[in-house]
C-alpha cells in the first residue's frame, strides 16, 4: 500500500477542476480509444499475464540459480532498467546472494564492454538477452560478443541451455536467431512497449534469477491495478499524483525531481526517468524528469534545489521501515563529537534528514513536494509502485494531449549514427 500526500505542495491542487477531464481520459484508457491505444497491454497485465509462461520463468530461473554464478542481463532502456531497479531495490547494492547479476548491452563503451568480457572469462555465466525489436545495436553487439565467449568456454551445445531470450513472439532478428539456435524464449507482448514492460518476462525473469518472489511482484501490481483503475479522482491517489504534476507544469515548474533516501532506489529513479521522459517529452512539451538520492545528493545538487532557479517540484518516495538497521556506537573519547547520537539508529537519523530537508525545501526553498510513502520495500510493494507510476504516467501524458506510448524522437540519433557507420539504407 502507498500513501500519497499533497500537504507540502505550497498551493492547494484544484483537483475538482480536473475531475471531469480525468474521467474522460480514464474512459479512453479503459476502452482503448486514446492515441497509442495499441500499447495498453500493461494496464490489465497483472491479471491477464500468461500463467504458463510465468511457470517457465520460475522454472528456468531456478535452473540458472542452480547451475551458474552469474547472469548477464543484456538489454537497454525498457529492456533492462526495470529489472535493475527491482533487483537493486530488493536485494541491495552489496547482496550476498549466490548469483551475481551483471548488466550488459546498454552501452557502446569499449571500456565497459571490454572490462565485463574480461571479468566473465572463466566464470560460470548464463545470459538473458532482452530486446523487443531484436535489432537494437547496443544490445546486439554486446550479445554477439558475450555469446561467443560463452560458446568458447562451454561449447555451443551447452551454451544453448545457458541463453534465454526475451523478445517479440514472431518478429525480429533475435527471434530468428533464438529459433535457429533453440534458445528458451520469453515473450514481450505486442501491446506492451519497452518502458511499460517491467512486469512481463523482461523484468520478471532477471528478478526471479535474482531470487525475487515474482508472484508477489505481480500480486502487488494487481492490488495497485484494482486501487487505481477508478475514474473518481477523489478516490484515486494515482490520478491525483498525475493531476498535481500537470498542475505544477502549467504553473511554471518544468522539472520533476524524483527523490529517494536509499541508494538502492537510485535505479528506480533511472526507470522513473525513462518512463516519464520518453512518455511525455514530445511536441516541445513535458516535464523533465530528474532523479536524486538524498542525503547523498544534498551535498551536490542540494544547493540548487534549495536556492537555484525555481524550476522544480519533488516527487519523494519515502520508505518508512528499512530492511536493515544499525545503531551509532559509543566512543570513549568522543573525538568526533558524535556521542549525542550514540545508540540512535540510522533509520531514525535518515528520517530526521528527510524531515529536515522537507521543511527546508518547502518553507524556505518554496519547492512544492509530494510524498509517496510506503511502509517497507518488498516484492509486493515494488509491484504496486511500478503499476502506480505506469498508470500515473499514462494519465499525465494524456492530460498534456500527448501519446504516452511512442518515442519518435529516439530514432533521430540512430539515423545519424547508422549513416555515419555506413549501414545499408542510411
Ligand atoms: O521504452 C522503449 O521502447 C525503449 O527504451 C526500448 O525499450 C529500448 O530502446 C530497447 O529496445 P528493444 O527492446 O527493442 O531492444
Amino acid at each position: 500500500m502507498m500513501h500519497v500526500s499533497f500537504e507540502n505542495t505550497l498551493k492547494k491542487i484544484p483537483f475538482e477542476d480536473y475531475a471531469e477531464k480525468v474521467k474522460a481520459i480514464h474512459h479512453n484508457i479503459e476502452t482503448k480509444q486514446g492515441e497509442g491505444n495499441d500499447f495498453l497491454g500493461w494496464k490489465d497485465w497483472p491479471e491477464t499475464y500468461d500463467r504458463e509462461e510465468l511457470s517457465r520463468i520460475i522454472k528456468s530461473a531456478k535452473y540458472v540459480r542452480d547451475h551458474f554464478d552469474v547472469l548477464v542481463v543484456c538489454g537497454i532502456g525498457g529492456s533492462y532498467l526495470g529489472a535493475r531497479a527491482a533487483i537493486e531495490a530488493l536485494n541491495g547494492l552489496y547482496s550476498n546472494d549466490k548469483i551475481q547479476i551483471i548488466y550488459f548491452g546498454q552501452t557502446f563503451s569499449p571500456n565497459y564492454i571490454a572490462q565485463v568480457m574480461e571479468y566473465l572469462k572463466g566464470k560460470r555465466f548464463a545470459i538473458n538477452v532482452i530486446s523487443k525489436s531484436g535489432t537494437t545495436t547496443e544490445t546486439s553487439i554486446a550479445f554477439r560478443m558475450v555469446k561467443e565467449l560463452l560458446e568458447k568456454q562451454i561449447g555451443k551445445d551447452k551454451a544453448r541451455n545457458a541463453i534465454f531470450a526475451t523478445t517479440d513472439k514472431a518478429r525480429g532478428a533475435l527471434k530468428t536467431l533464438s529459433d535457429t539456435e533453440g534458445y528458451e524464449t520469453f515473450v514481450l507482448p505486442d501491446d506492451i512497449g519497452g518502458r511499460y514492460s517491467v512486469l512481463t518476462a523482461v523484468g520478471l525473469f532477471p528478478m526471479a534469477v535474482a531470487g525475487i518472489d515474482v508472484e508477489a511482484v505481480l500480486g502487488g501490481a494487481r492490488e495497485a491495478m484494482k486501487l487505481y483503475s477508478v475514474d473518481d479522482l477523489s478516490k484515486n491517489p494515482c490520478y491525483q499524483y498525475a493531476v498535481a504534476r500537470d498542475y505544477f507544469y502549467r504553473h511554471g515548474k518544468s522539472v520533476d525531481l524524483f527523490v529517494s533516501y536509499e541508494p538502492s532506489l537510485t535505479q528506480l529513479g533511472e526507470w522513473f526517468k525513462q518512463l516519464f521522459g520518453e512518455s511525455e517529452g514530445k511536441n516541445r512539451q513535458g516535464l523533465f524528469p530528474v532523479s536524486v538520492t538524498f542525503s547523498t545528493d544534498l551535498h551536490s545538487l542540494g544547493q540548487f534545489v534549495q536556492d537555484g532557479t525555481p524550476l522544480m517540484f519533488e516527487s519523494i518516495l519515502y520508505i518508512k521501515r528499512p530492511r536493515y538497521d544499525i545503531v551509532v556506537p559509543h566512543s570513549e573519547d568522543n573525538l568526533d563529537g558524535l556521542n549525542y547520537l550514540e545508540g540512535k539508529s540510522l533509520a531514525y537519523i535518515n528520517e530526521k534528514a528527510f524531515l529536515g530537508t522537507l521543511e527546508a525545501h518547502v518553507k524556505e526553498g518554496k519547492v512544492p513536494c509530494m510524498i509517496l510513502e510506503a511502509d517497507q520495500m518488498d516484492a509486493k510493494q515494488l509491484g504496486h509502485l511500478f503499476y502506480f507510476f505506469m498508470r500515473a504516467c499514462a494519465m499525465s501524458a494524456y492530460l498534456l494531449g500527448i501519446n504516452p506510448f511512442n518515442q519518435p524522437g529516439v530514432e533521430v540519433y540512430k539515423r545519424n549514427m547508422f549513416h555515419l557507420l555506413g549501414k545499408k539504407g542510411y
